[in-house]
């Protein structure tokens, strides 16, 4: 298995978040996805009002200067968008990325306190209207969807998607709860979320085999590889068994 995931989730442009601190960073990161068998990131940084101001602009400019010093391995648009109103005017707007300038939006709840569930399920409602898939991301990281999985079955029923973060499938406390969610279809697509080289690098093939041995191959290929590649080409996802 070889250079065929593609990571949906990656902070590798330089200064624009709390990811790469400079542009030999984000090389060196481009060099373990590669060596990892990663062939192509969609950039996410943050944007959060007021600590990361970040634009569709500003993301597309740092991803051609990355581009260029990176052999043109291929680095797609995107960002992880704080989850907010109006994020469809906004994207209409052109200051929100669409990954790969498709339909689908990467999204970020607060970790702690979230909006409730009516809200939320109106944001997906109103996304979906306006033919925008949202994504949230690492639902096991998120303390209120692990208390109350009604939260994510509700969501994912308006048309929400997971992504999941590989490195969590590593962690001793993340491992059970993560498959579980896997088993039960909660989790749409895995990605690195990788933030430098060592802490957080941008790793998927232990994820990979880890789901590979204690679910099955079918869909560790599914949410590694078929449903990232079908994201970035704005394709419907292949559907859990
Ligand atoms: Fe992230």
């Amino acid at each position: 298995m070889n250079g065929e995931f593609i990571d949906l989730h990656c902070h590798i442009l330089p200064k624009l978040d709390e990811g790469a601190s400079t542009a030999e960073e984000a090389a060196r990161m481009l060099l373990i996805a590669r060596q990892d068998g990663i062939a192509g990131v969609v950039a996410t940084p943050h944007i959060l009002a007021g600590l990361y101001n970040n634009t569709k602009e500003i993301i597309n400019h740092a991803i051609s200067e990355l581009t260029m010093s990176a052999n043109h391995f291929p680095i797609y648009s995107g960002a992880e968008i704080r989850i907010g109103r109006n994020l469809a005017a906004r994207v209409a707007d052109g200051e929100l990325p669409l990954i790969n300038n498709k339909r689908f939006m990467l999204l970020e709840l607060p970790a702690y306190v979230i909006p409730p569930v009516l809200q939320l399920e109106n944001i997906v409602k109103g996304l979906k209207g306006n033919h925008i898939t949202p994504i949230f991301a690492h639902p096991e990281r998120n303390v209120p969807l692990q208390k109350d999985s009604s939260i994510v079955e509700r969501l994912i029923g308006c048309g929400a998607l997971f992504q999941m973060t590989a490195s969590s499938l590593s962690h001793p406390d993340l491992r059970g709860p993560c498959l579980k969610m896997i088993r039960k279809g909660f989790v749409h697509a895995i990605a690195t979320d990788a933030h430098d080289t060592v802490k957080r690098p941008p790793i998927l093939s232990r994820a990979y085999d880890i789901v590979s041995r204690k679910i099955d191959k079918d869909t560790a290929n599914r949410l590694f590889m078929h449903n990232p590649l079908k994201i970035i080409r704005g394709e419907d996802l292949e559907q859990c068994p």
